[in-house]
């Protein structure tokens, strides 16, 4: 039986993380965890509470008390926040909104990120975010940044979430590089590239090409590894 990787994956919004993930996770027989889901959660908690954003101790003890699970399901993998299936309210723009503020709170980070180091605690994992490289698996088997531009980002997310409430794409890429600028310079955990991480930038290339190119990463580290067998593909 190959060694069960763990595989991160970073990068900005819109980039094709949670559909490259979720690929790669069929292709090998893994979990495929969002974490993003987990931030939105706790700005959905909080939107609903009449808790403000920056309230730091307030958000703290909402994510303390928050019961989180990604669950397989007919429809693909649902998240259930205190056993409700939030699922499509988790993708609203003013969660989207309230995701990026909270995240920036070390009281909202340090909550989640344990939650998310006991997910990956048997391997078999791809979890993609904006810090798994660099501070959830420091020691991830592989680390991939993946990129790509603004403009495209900002189609690609306009075109999958025609979210009422969101105008136009122009908006929509307005909103996403002031997101991009905050999860970039906040002081905990900012979106940076591992150090030991493959960059991939997916402007010109489909999730699909995207996959091949991390398989074939996936497949070197196997070999490395010297394990005794080929890593199996579904
Ligand atoms: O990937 P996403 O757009 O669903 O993430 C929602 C917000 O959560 C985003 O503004 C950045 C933040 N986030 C984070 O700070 N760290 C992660 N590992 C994942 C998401």
């Amino acid at each position: 039986m190959p060694k069960q990787l763990l595989i991160a994956i970073d990068g900005p919004s819109g980039a094709g993380k949670s559909t490259v993930a979720t690929l790669l996770a069929a292709r090998l027989g893994y979990t495929a965890v969002d974490s993003g889901a987990m931030y939105r959660a706790l700005a959905l908690l909080a939107l609903e509470a009449g808790v403000d954003p920056s309230d730091r101790p307030a958000l703290g003890r909402l994510a303390a008390s928050a019961e989180m699970r990604f669950e397989g399901g007919p429809n693909g993998s649902r998240f259930l926040l205190n056993g409700r299936d939030v699922t499509d309210a988790l993708r609203s723009p003013e969660v989207t909104r309230a995701a990026s503020q909270v995240s920036v709170h070390p009281e909202v980070r340090e909550n989640l990120v344990k939650r998310q180091r006991a997910l990956g605690r048997q391997g078999g994992l791809v979890i993609e975010g904006r810090d798994i490289g660099t501070k959830v698996f420091p020691d991830a088997d592989v680390k991939i940044f993946l990129d790509a531009s603004l403009e495209v980002r900002g189609k690609r997310r306009f075109q999958e979430r025609q979210a009422p409430g969101q105008a136009n794409s122009e908006e929509v890429i307005r909103e996403m590089a002031e997101r991009d600028q905050r999860d970039q310079h906040r002081e905990q955990s900012p979106l940076v590239p591992a150090e030991d991480s493959v960059r991939i930038d997916s402007t010109q290339l489909s999730a699909e090409a995207v996959v091949e190119k991390v398989l074939e990463l996936v497949q070197r580290k196997t070999a490395a590894a010297g394990s005794s067998g080929k890593q199996t593909l579904h």
